[in-house]
């Protein structure tokens, strides 16, 4: 039974950002406190920095979220809509909201015990295809097609980010079609959801907020809030600086090989 969480409150939402790139003294820990389908699921990861950057995620997911609901991380459940959107496992609505998201080492997590969420953090990187063409709605590339060029690839992943956010929020997945819904692009106020298809009084309902990121990363969170004011309370009590998003561990290379009480190895076997 989930005990009652540590309380957040209807006026924030907490923001935890950590590195996925972490020491290998950790990962035991980590890997300890997974269920054995994430544990499959790390063990079919090709290469073997994206498993250890899921294991980072999770381990870390379970343990902030074990941290709300004053439980073991390893004793969390998830379960997951149909468009794969993770929840807590349970009936009823689940004593806290989440949604995670990670780019090139940095982890975001989102948490609140009131609104449905979900977070995008991106990095910024050149690119040569029309992705705006592709991905933004007539609104967003009209506002887009105004930004001078040097500030046009912050604008794109002010939309990218807004929009990513919002979908996962909404929980419907790439079955939303994008050009259904509008966010603002600009740098400066609050973001904004501008329009959704068939909801007029969405924009009233939605909060987009920015998030304070790295350098050279941009994110943002989406929340169904029905109009209550909310900001971004950051929480940094991470265990260790290595959590720190930024802080690179040199060390050695890490092989995935940890006891879990049944003699099993890296890819899982027995
Ligand atoms: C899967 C998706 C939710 C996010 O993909 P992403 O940007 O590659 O990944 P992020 O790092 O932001 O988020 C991944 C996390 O979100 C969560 N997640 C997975 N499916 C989700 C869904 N349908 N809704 C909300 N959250 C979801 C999980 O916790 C996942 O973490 P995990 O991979 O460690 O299990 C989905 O929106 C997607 O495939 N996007 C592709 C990009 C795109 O077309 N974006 C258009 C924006 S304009």
């Amino acid at each position: 039974m989930l005990h009652r969480p540590a309380a957040i409150g209807a006026a924030f939402i907490d923001v935890w950002q950590w590195s996925l790139d972490v020491p290998a003294g950790v990962l035991p820990e980590l890997v300890s406190a997974m269920s054995d389908a994430e544990f499959a699921r790390a063990a079919r990861f090709v290469r073997e920095r994206d498993r250890l950057r899921f294991i980072a995620g999770r381990g870390r997911l379970r343990a902030i979220l074990g941290g709300y609901l004053g439980v073991p991380a390893k004793r969390l459940a998830f379960a997951y809509n149909a468009f794969g959107k993770p929840r807590l496992a349970g009936s009823g609505e689940p004593p806290v909201h989440f949604n995670l998201s990670h780019s090139d080492g940095i982890a975001v997590l989102a948490v609140s015990d009131h609104y449905q969420i979900g977070v995008d953090i991106e990095r910024v990187a050149p690119f040569r295809e029309d992705l705006a063409g592709h991905f933004f709605s007539a609104a967003e590339r009209r506002a887009l097609h105004l930004v001078p060029l040097r500030a046009y690839l912050d604008a794109f992943y002010r939309c990218w980010t807004r929009k990513e956010a919002f979908v996962k929020a909404h929980g419907a997945g790439l079955s939303l079609p994008l050009d259904s819904f509008d966010v603002s692009i600009g740098a400066t106020g609050e973001p904004r959801l501008k329009r959704l298809e068939g909801m007029p009084d969405a924009p009233e309902q939605w909060r987009l907020l920015n998030l304070t990121v790295p350098r050279g990363f941009v994110g943002a969170v989406a929340a169904l809030t029905a109009g209550n004011p909310v900001t971004l309370r950051y929480r940094r009590d991470e265990p260790s600086p290595a959590w720190r998003p930024g802080v690179s561990v040199a060390g050695p290379v890490i092989r995935m090989r940890y006891g879990r009480g049944r003699g099993q190895d890296a890819e899982g076997r027995s």
